[in-house]
């Protein structure tokens, strides 16, 4: 078996731990970054809509099934949220006009009633709940914190303290330079390619500027990472390895996860069918395109609202959607790289593809390089 080696040896992820390659793969299914740290990369488990006691025990039910292995978690925490986790005072700053568009899609598609709140509506966004989440995150033993939107320098001494790497992900070099100065281990530069929510730089753009920027911290590239290909592209970069999100969407192990409606978008998928919407959260957010997201871009639509007071919007909404998988409005958060997948495949292949393929175009690029006389 062969490794490749970057420089986050300096991460103290060592051979013991069993890190072969250097692939970080974020999801929302527990099952799925277990299996990606099981097999031989670096699980991170997306828990920003888990309330702390869920966070808890998710994180020691990864830990039972990856041993001394590396995992981490990531949350999400901008800096201007509500104190308070109080849903009906958000409720109150909703404009008419939005509940009427809300209203009217509801008739349009004969979207059921949820059986509850949705993801984005069974808690709100506020300081309240993020020190709750911060604190079940500092108490567990995951190895990494990284923090996905906002970089709050007290976050990353509190985790720095506990013996955790710490992790930014940034999509702009003034995003980095705010996330270097509050003490981060690891940067990940995550380009407009990427799944979720992202920025306005492509991958190749961001990722050597990022790195020159970050001199001795090591950088992951993100967005668009789909193949070996890529995964060599990166190095070629100056990154220390690669953040995937998307290339783990199509797996066995997030099946369980997703509607029909939400599988089926994603295997019809090419990169030209994913778009970035507000609609989702109230920041940009790329997405498989779907009525929902055309919608919201028709003439007349009203502008999403900020962040969080968009989530007590379409939170129930979203729920509905996903909970009676309604079509044609089904969709799913997906980079550009969902071209490269269209069938349900276990991590552990998606893995070996990414590695083997890796290592291929490393030995290619080293024997391009020819002696010639002077
Ligand atoms: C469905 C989906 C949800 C995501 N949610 C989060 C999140 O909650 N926090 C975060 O830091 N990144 C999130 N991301 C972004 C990933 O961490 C990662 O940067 C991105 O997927 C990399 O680009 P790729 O999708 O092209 O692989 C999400 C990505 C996807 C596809």
């Amino acid at each position: 078996m062969s490794r490749l080696r970057t420089r986050l040896g300096n991460l103290g992820v060592s051979d013991r731990l069993g890190l072969r390659a250097p692939i970080f793969g974020f999801s929302h299914a527990v099952e799925v970054v277990a299996a990606i740290t099981n097999a031989g990369g670096y699980g991170v488990y997306g828990a920003t809509r888990r309330l702390p006691e869920e966070i808890e025990a998710e994180l020691a039910w990864i830990r039972a099934r990856v041993g001394d292995r590396p995992f981490g978690v990531d949350l999400v925490i901008p800096a201007k949220v509500p104190e308070k986790n109080d849903r009906a005072a958000l409720e109150k700053e909703i404009p008419e006009p939005h509940r009427a568009f809300i209203e009217g899609i509801e008739a349009k598609y004969a979207v059921p009633k949820p059986s509850g709140p949705g993801m984005r509506t069974r808690f709100i966004r506020s300081e309240e709940i993020q020190d709750a989440q911060i604190a079940a995150v500092a108490a567990s033993d995951v190895d990494l914190v990284a923090l996905g939107i906002g970089c709050p320098p007290e976050v990353v001494a509190t985790m720095k303290a506990r013996g955790k790497t710490t992790v930014a992900l940034v999509g702009q070099e003034r995003h980095a330079a705010k996330a270097l100065e509050a003490g981060v281990d690891l940067l990940v530069a995550q380009g407009y390619d990427a799944g979720g929510h992202t920025g306005v730089v492509g991958t190749f753009s961001l990722v050597p500027r990022i790195v020159d920027l970050a001199g001795d911290v090591p950088v992951l590239a993100a967005g668009g990472v789909s193949t070996g290909r890529h995964v060599a592209a990166a190095l070629a970069m100056g990154a220390a390895g690669v953040w995937v999100g998307t290339a783990f969407l199509l797996t066995e192990e997030n099946a369980s996860h997703l509607t029909r409606g939400e599988v089926e978008a994603l295997v019809r998928s090419q990169a030209t069918d994913t778009v970035i919407s507000r609609a989702e959260s109230g920041k940009p957010f790329r997405q498989t395109r779907s009525a929902w997201s055309e919608e919201w871009a028709a003439p007349g639509a009203p502008q999403p609202l900020g962040h969080p007071l968009h989530d007590v919007l379409v939170g129930d909404i979203l729920g509905a959607i996903e909970e009676h998988d309604v079509r044609p409005l089904a969709h799913s958060g997906a980079g550009q790289g969902i071209g490269w997948f269209d069938r349900m495949r276990p991590v552990a292949d998606v893995m070996a593809d990414l590695t083997a393929e890796a290592e291929a175009a490393i030995d290619r690029m080293s024997r391009a390089r020819e002696e010639v006389p002077a």
